[in-house]
Formats: structure tokens, sequence, C-alpha cells
């Protein structure tokens, strides 16, 4: 049985603890610098809790880790891992760069080490009924995707770590959008990018003490704290094969509901289109038969992602080889990332004034 350290407790954490249980994987160690935290979780699902990444570094019977710590931490703990052989299944985003990423896969590649990036949403339900769909060319040619996730008032963890550029690298684009990205290009295949353009926005979350807000994921806010990352981003990538991606992604807009729904993916190719909710279950399949126009409902098969996603990494470490989300398609993702933050104008700042 694979013995497996998990460092960070904290939300994500939580779920690989449970997957890696699930998928038959021994829990080895829970490190967090809450080792209260720790304790928790590997009270919950197994494991020895410490407070930090050290213990289970040096602990040679550790066959792999999990790193799911706030981002700026993916990069050194990551290089540490691998260097201390352990194979490896990395939070998105995969750094805070595409040089860090270049890094983290040149490290891998001279210790012999595998690692899986954690874009988890093609572990669900409509993530895998989708690649389905485009790998039996039901759509035949595809020419255009879209990826859009709209959340009102969903900043996360206001003023803490996540809408804190140094810490976090950005907001909404590199927390939810890197799952976006990858979601597409992987029911793409990853055809080559060609170009990038964009632009992010910061309208919201910098309004702290005024920002209204629906939900609060990642803990209440701290009002006193840091906001300089942004709360959407809209961009467009050309793929090389001529093909293009929509991204739209959002903590937080002024959108009316239903007129946008809260996520779409699309693919749209010369023989039918696709489209579902990023939480859905079930696609809905466009085309044309004998003549008409005609819609069809496709039930996705129930799925566990973080459970299946695990299994994935167990099946790797054993084969050498990643069939899940590899270190150079994160990197290819990052490059994306980067690209739209480089693209950015600066924004009039209209609250700031
Ligand atoms: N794949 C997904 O769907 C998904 C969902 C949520 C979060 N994430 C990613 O997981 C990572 C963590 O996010 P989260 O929501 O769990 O954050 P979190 O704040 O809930 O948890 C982070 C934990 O890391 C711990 N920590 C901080 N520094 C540490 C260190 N040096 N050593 C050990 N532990 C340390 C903190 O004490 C905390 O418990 C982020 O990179 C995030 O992008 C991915």
């Amino acid at each position: 049985m694979k013995q497996i350290g998990i460092i960070g407790a904290g939300a994500i954490g939580q779920k690989h603890a449970e997957a890696a249980r699930d998928a038959g994987a021994a829990v080895r160690w829970i490190a967090d610098t809450s080792f209260a935290r720790a304790a928790e979780l590997a009270e919950k699902f197994g494991g020895a809790p410490c407070d930090s990444a050290d213990t289970v570094l040096n602990d040679d019977a550790v066959d792999a880790m999990v790193i799911g710590v706030p981002n700026r931490l993916h990069h050194p703990l990551a290089i540490a891992a691998l260097k201390a052989g352990k194979d490896l299944l990395l939070e998105k985003p995969m750094a805070l760069t595409a040089s860090q990423c270049e890094e983290i896969n040149d490290v891998a590649t001279r210790t012999g080490r595998i690692v899986q990036i954690g874009f988890v949403h093609r572990y669900t339900a409509v993530g895998k009924l989708a690649k389905q769909v485009v790998d039996e060319g039901r759509l035949g040619h595809i020419y255009h995707a879209k990826a859009h996730l709209h959340i009102r008032r969903g900043v996360p963890g206001l003023g803490k770590w996540f809408t804190t550029k140094s810490v976090a690298g950005g907001g909404a684009l590199i927390d939810v959008g890197v799952h976006l990205i990858d979601l597409a290009l992987s029911t793409l295949g990853y055809p080559e990018v060609a170009d990038v353009s964009g632009q992010v926005y910061s309208t919201f979350g910098r309004r702290m003490r005024g920002y209204v807000y629906e939900n609060m994921w990642a803990g209440p806010p701290d009002w006193d704290g840091v906001c300089d990352v942004e709360d959407a981003a809209h961009a467009f990538i050309r793929f090389r094969n001529g093909a293009t991606l929509e991204l739209d992604v959002a903590w937080a807009g002024n959108f009316p509901e239903p007129a946008i729904p809260a996520s779409l993916m699309g693919f749209f190719g010369d023989a039918g289109g696709m489209t579902f909710e990023l939480f859905g279950d079930h696609a809905t399949l466009t085309s044309e038969r004998d003549g008409a126009l005609v819609d069809e409902r496709l039930e996705a098969p129930a799925a566990e992602p973080f459970r299946d996603q695990f299994a994935d990494f167990l099946r790797s470490i054993e084969t050498r080889e990643v069939t899940g989300a590899n270190g150079c398609q994160g990197e290819v993702v990052q490059r994306i990332v980067d690209e739209i933050y480089l693209n950015s104008l600066p924004q009039q700042a209209a609250v700031e004034a």
C-alpha cells in the first residue's frame, strides 16, 4: 500500500486525505503549521499529525506527497519533495509563474519522479463525459470553445491569503481560471497555443469594507487585510490549429441572473456542439439530423472526482506515467495565465478614487 504524506490540512487537505483513504492508499503523515488542524484531520482519516513538511520529507517510508498549501509554497515544497525522492500530487495552480513550473518539471525529470497537478474538474461527471464525447468524434472538428464561470459575489477569504498577490499569485484567474483552462485544453487534447490576449479586473474585492457578499468560502473576511488581486478575467486564446477558446471567469461581478448562467463550458464543432454546466449532471449535444436541428440530453455517469483523481495518481505511481494532468500541462496553463496578467492594462481605479 502506498504511503502518503499530505502537506496542508486545510480545505483541500481534507479532500485529499479522504480521497487517499477511499482510493486505497495509507495516509502516513498529515503536516500543517497548525498542528491542531493536522491532528483533527489525522483523527478522521488516519496517519500521524506533524507541524512541519520536513518531517514528511525526511521519512524514507513515504512514497508520495500531496501538496495543498497556499500557492506561494507550491514551488519550494514541490522541489524539496522531488529532491527527497517523493512522487507528487501538487495542487493547482502548479506554481506562481511558468518559469517556476518549468523548474519543477526539470527537477522531476532529473529525479525520475512524477508530478500530477490537481486539476480535478477532469474527473467530474460532466468533465469525463465531455472528454468521451469529443474523443468519439461526435462534434467533428472543434473550432471554438467557451469556458465561463460567473459568481456574483464570491471573493474567497477576503483580506486573507487568497486575495494577497504575493501569496496567491493573483485572484480569480489563477484560482479558478486555471481549472477552466485545463478542462478546455484537456478536452481538446492540449492543442498548441498560438497567442493569448486578455484583461483582468479588480473591481469589487478592493472595496473591502464596502464589499457586499453572498458567500465567502475560505473563511470569514479580514476587513483590515489585503486585497490586491483581480476578481475577474476575460481572455481569448488562439491555437495553432485555428481553434479558439474564450475564457470568462469571475469571483465577483454585476451579473443578472439568470441572463448569464453561473457556469458554462461549450465545445463547438462542424458536426455538433456540446454545452454543460461545470457542476452539472448532463451535457446538451446540439446537431443536425435528417434535415432538422436537434438537441440531445446526455446524462453524465456518476463520479467521485477527488477519489478518482487520487486513484489515477496511484496508477501513475505504479506505471511511472502520469495519465491525469501532468506537469507539462500545468506549465502550459500557467503560461496562459502569465500572458493574461502580462497583457492586462492598468485599470482605471474607480473604487480607489
Ligand atoms: N483542486 C481544487 O479544487 C482546489 C480547491 C481548493 C483549494 N485548492 C488549492 O489548494 C491549496 C490550499 O487551499 P485551501 O483552500 O486548502 O487553503 P486553506 O487555507 O484552507 O489551507 C491551507 C493550509 O495550509 C497550511 N499551511 C500553510 N503553510 C504551511 C506550511 N509551510 N506547511 C504546512 N502547512 C502549511 C495552513 O495552515 C492551512 O491549514 C491552494 O493552492 C488552492 O489553490 C484546490
